[in-house]
């Protein structure tokens, strides 16, 4: 049976978010963008709310709700602030996920029951300097000696860099092994030779921290090595499922942001003597906006309930990103066109979704990435 309703609880995360987002995010979100200052206090409320464990189950704390409850989140939180949204993915979907998939329960214990609360708040780092996209070439490297691990290497473009305070980890036990050798580590800030670099000073997402983080003889116990020695490459690759259906529906929801102040500006603003939404070509734009709004949300979904129904999605969820980001990268630069010159300064809000809408493209695998993970699963499956 297909249907295309939400029921009444997924009706109802939308609209607590929503009033959540209004309230307690718009107001503050130009403030921090122009002062990159990290929505601390924000966050922490998200978490009062139960929105930090959201998917995880309640065994562990967290609010048990499926992957389509988490993606209306959030295109709610991304419609008013797409950075408060990239904290709330990689927490949620890529570091809560993977301690509650493949941690111990020594591990969640420890970890997940205070990640679903806010007390801690997770990083995920897999990305290095020289091996962004082409992930299985990592360089850090952990070394074990008697009851512990040494991890050296340096990892970059770590959302919440600085203010996490448990970071996912990959680094290379066996080179030889190539991606075979990858495994996954559990490290808390303060941990010695575990260093935060300096914040990135970025187009867009400005109230997130991104930082790059160097390891140097970083000793981390060996029951913080999360799933099996030799897994982390499968963990980071299935977490990244998830968090692409996450980033689909952030940039959905800076394309549905930009979209309704299109619409709201284009009611208010008057030229030879009409509104311009009667104007036809401003229609012309709003339709095309709205098509693809409603395509790109249809493709997430699905790819959202294929995942909470345990239905292979690496396809659905590559192919959501993609198109969700290429819609938002367009709609937004239209919505700063209906504008005009006010769509070109800071207090009409779509100049800053254009920015944060860049890094959507960019971001837990290229477009280009996606492109690569679609063709491969084709070839796969015919
Ligand atoms: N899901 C599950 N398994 C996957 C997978 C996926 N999406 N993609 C690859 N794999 C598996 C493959 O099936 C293969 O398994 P076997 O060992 O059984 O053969 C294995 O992983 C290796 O895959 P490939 O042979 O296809 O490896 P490749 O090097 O040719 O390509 C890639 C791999 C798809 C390009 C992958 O490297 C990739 O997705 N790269 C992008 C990484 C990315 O998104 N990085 C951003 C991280 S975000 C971050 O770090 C910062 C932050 O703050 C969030």
């Amino acid at each position: 049976m297909v249907s295309f309703q939400l029921d009444e609880i997924h009706e109802q995360i939308r609209q607590t978010i929503r009033k959540f987002a209004q309230e307690e995010i718009a107001p503050t979100v130009v403030e921090r963008d122009i002062n990159s200052t990290y929505p601390k206090e924000i966050i922490k409320k998200l978490g009062e709310l139960g929105f930090l464990g959201m998917t995880v189950s309640p065994e562990w704390g967290g609010s048990g709700l499926d992957t389509i409850s988490y993606v209306i989140a959030m295109e709610e939180i991304s419609k008013v602030d797409a950075s408060v949204a990239v904290i709330f993915s990689v927490h949620n979907s890529l570091v809560n996920w993977i301690f509650e998939k493949y941690g111990s329960n020594y591990l969640k214990e420890k970890y997940l029951r205070r990640l679903v609360t806010g007390e801690l708040i997770g990083a995920y780092a897999l990305s290095e300097p020289e091996a962004g996209s082409d992930a299985t070439q990592i360089k850090t490297s952990a070394t074990k000696f008697g009851n512990h691990w040494v991890l050296n290497g340096t990892k970059n473009w770590i959302t919440t860099g600085e203010n996490a305070d448990i970071y996912v980890v990959f680094a290379n036990t066996n080179f030889e092994l190539r991606h075979k050798g990858i495994t996954c580590f559990a490290i808390e800030k303060g941990t010695k030779g575990f260093e935060p670099g300096k914040k990135e000073d970025k187009m867009g997402l400005r109230s997130s921290d991104t930082t790059s983080i160097g390891l140097t003889n970083v000793e981390v116990p060996e029951e913080n090595v999360i799933g099996n020695v030799g897994e982390g490459f499968y963990i980071a690759m299935n977490g990244l499922n998830g968090g692409r259906i996450g980033i689909a529906a952030q940039a959905l929801g800076i394309a549905q942001g930009a979209f309704e102040a299109a619409v709201r500006y284009a009611k208010e603003r008057v030229t030879f003597g009409k509104p311009i939404i009667e104007h036809q070509l401003i229609q012309a734009k709003l339709a095309q906006m709205s098509m693809k709004i409603n395509a790109a949300r249809l493709l997430i979904y699905k790819a959202a309930w294929l995942r909470d129904n345990g239905y292979d999605h690496i396809q659905e969820a590559a192919e959501a990103k993609l198109f969700a980001s290429t819609i938002a990268n367009e709609i937004t630069r239209e919505a700063v066109q209906i504008h005009g010159g006010y769509g070109y300064v800071r207090e009409y809000h779509v100049e800053r979704m254009m920015r944060d809408a860049k890094v959507t493209e960019i971001y837990e695998g290229t477009s280009e990435i996606q492109q690569l993970v679609i063709a491969k699963e084709i070839i796969k499956k015919m």
